[in-house]
């Protein structure tokens, strides 16, 4: 859906993107933090998008390569180099070099990754021909440049933390780093910034003082969430960010009929598509691209990475699954593990510590405790036993397994890959198989027969 916008042609969004993010403590460029699986940068990508600009203008440097790198090739989206970070107005310059004089622009921050296409284009509404700022009321303003307004309640100027007197500091009415301006003045107020400020920057927020001189009409829209603007500078603002945004996306979800027992605890770092009655417990993870059919029930403490449910499937508690594809009415879990290439088809069951890796189990297939099959076909009603493993690997190659229709795998038994049961085999338990097992017949291959002593005695410690 694209948000309505004036005139979204002549609008250039510039986003800042090139500061160091020192108060991060990390190695990583601060835009490329993640928020629900995503660079903090490309949701406000996603944003700008919404609007239909003319293009958006990113400008980087910390990491420069490795920003360009993680975002990908984005059409309408345009690099810009900030080689020195001399300040947000110094930023906001180099992208004003390829914007015309016509155009009006907006500045969006790369690390104020929650704001929304509507509140977007609620400020440039609000902006006509002149400058509008968007700001924010906040409990506690601390690290913000505070909105100074005179006894009319006009906008003068805004204030960095870092400059403010402590009576400034006192206001709670705060910039969120937003702003619209036509892009001729904007570029005459850049030209005239110092960097005379306690941080020897050049501040972007100083030409909303220089507006006001010059009797330009400048307007302060009021963000209606605060939470939307908030600014990541540290970890702690991150996870703050974080929550709000899963709490959005829990909200949202729950309103198309999702069922979460509690939104709070619900994670999803990606994207997801479900049917009726789909129900997800406590403590899950979703990740990358996940479908739940009808009817699927998680339970708690699930994570599903890329994974397609069928209609009635029901996965137990502390189960992981990662590119996996389950028909419809299997029972996984509670500690299952499907990695890569798992395809289950209908009514399959797969129980605790059990791991399958690119192996498909046929129709009404179980395997319940504590065994591994990789690499292998397994065909509709084959049962496999406890503690079975499929021996793939012989050290240099991965070899497969395959086990036909209505197999009986007996516990505890190693099939030595490659090997092929047949149809309504019977393994005995123990058995360790190196060579094809024919169908319809019983194979035992255990070290040696069983001997019983009677009469025999238990060793006694030596005193
Ligand atoms: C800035 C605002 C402050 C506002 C806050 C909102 C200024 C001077 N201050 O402060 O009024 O309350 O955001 O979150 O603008 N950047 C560059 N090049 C630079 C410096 C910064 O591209 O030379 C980018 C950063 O990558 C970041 C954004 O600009 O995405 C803001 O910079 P940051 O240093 O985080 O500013 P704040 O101190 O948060
Ligand atoms: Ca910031």
């Amino acid at each position: 859906m694209k948000a309505r916008c004036p005139n979204p042609a002549a609008v250039h969004v510039a986003v800042l993107a090139a500061g160091a993010g020192t108060r991060m403590k990390s190695a990583l460029p601060k835009v490329l933090h993640t928020i629900a699986g995503k660079p903090m940068l490309s949701h406000v990508l996603d944003t700008a998008e919404r609007l239909a600009p003319a293009a958006i203008h990113v400008v980087h440097g910390n990491g420069g390569d490795a920003v360009r790198a993680a975002l990908g090739d984005r059409p309408g989206v345009r690099w810009v180099t900030q080689a020195r970070q001399l300040g947000t107005g110094h930023a906001l310059a180099q992208a004003l070099r390829g914007i015309p004089d016509q155009a009006r622009v907006l500045v969006l921050y790369g690390d104020v990754p929650l704001i929304r296409a509507e509140t977007l284009a609620a400020l440039l509404a609000a902006a006509g021909r002149g400058v509008a700022l968007l700001t924010a009321r906040l409990d506690d303003p601390v690290g913000y440049g505070r909105v100074l307004r005179d006894r009319s309640r006009r906008v003068r100027g805004i204030v960095e933390e870092r400059d403010a007197t402590t009576a400034q500091r006192k206001i709670r009415e705060v910039n969120t780093g937003v702003l619209t301006a036509p892009a001729e003045r904007l570029r005459n107020w850049l030209d005239k910034l110092d960097n005379h400020n306690a941080s020897g920057e050049y501040y972007l927020t100083d030409i909303v003082a220089l507006a006001v001189r010059a009797r330009q009409r400048v307007v302060a829209v009021a963000a209606v969430d605060a939470e939307e603007v908030l600014g990541v500078n540290d970890r702690a603002q991150l996870a703050r960010a974080e929550r709000r945004f899963q709490r959005r996306q829990a909200e949202s979800l729950m309103r198309e009929g999702l069922g979460l027992v509690d939104p709070t605890r619900f994670d999803l770092r990606g994207r997801l598509s479900f049917g009726r009655d789909v129900f997800i417990d406590v403590g899950c993870v979703l990740e990358g691209e996940v479908e739940l059919a009808d009817g699927v029930q998680i339970g708690p403490h699930c994570v599903l990475r890329n994974v397609k449910l069928g209609a009635g499937t029901e996965v137990a508690a502390h189960t992981v699954l990662e590119s996996a594809t389950v028909a419809a009415d299997c029972r996984i879990g509670p500690f299952a593990r499907l990695r890569p290439g798992a395809v289950l088809a209908e009514r399959v069951h797969v129980g605790n510590f059990v791991e399958i890796k690119n192996a498909s189990l046929g129709e009404g297939a179980k395997a319940n405790h504590l065994a591994y099959v990789g690499d292998a076909t397994v065909g509709a009603r084959v049962n496999v036993g406890a503690g079975v493993i499929t021996c793939n690997y012989d050290g240099a190659d991965k070899h497969r397994t395959i086990i036909g229709d209505d197999a009986f795998i007996g516990s505890d038994s190693q099939l030595i890959a490659p090997v092929t049961v047949g149809p309504r085999a019977y393994i005995a338990a123990g058995s360790t198989i190196t060579c094809d097992a024919p169908a319809d017949a019983l194979t035992i291959s255990r070290a040696r027969e069983q001997k019983s002593y009677p009469g025999w005695k238990r060793p006694k410690k030596i005193r």
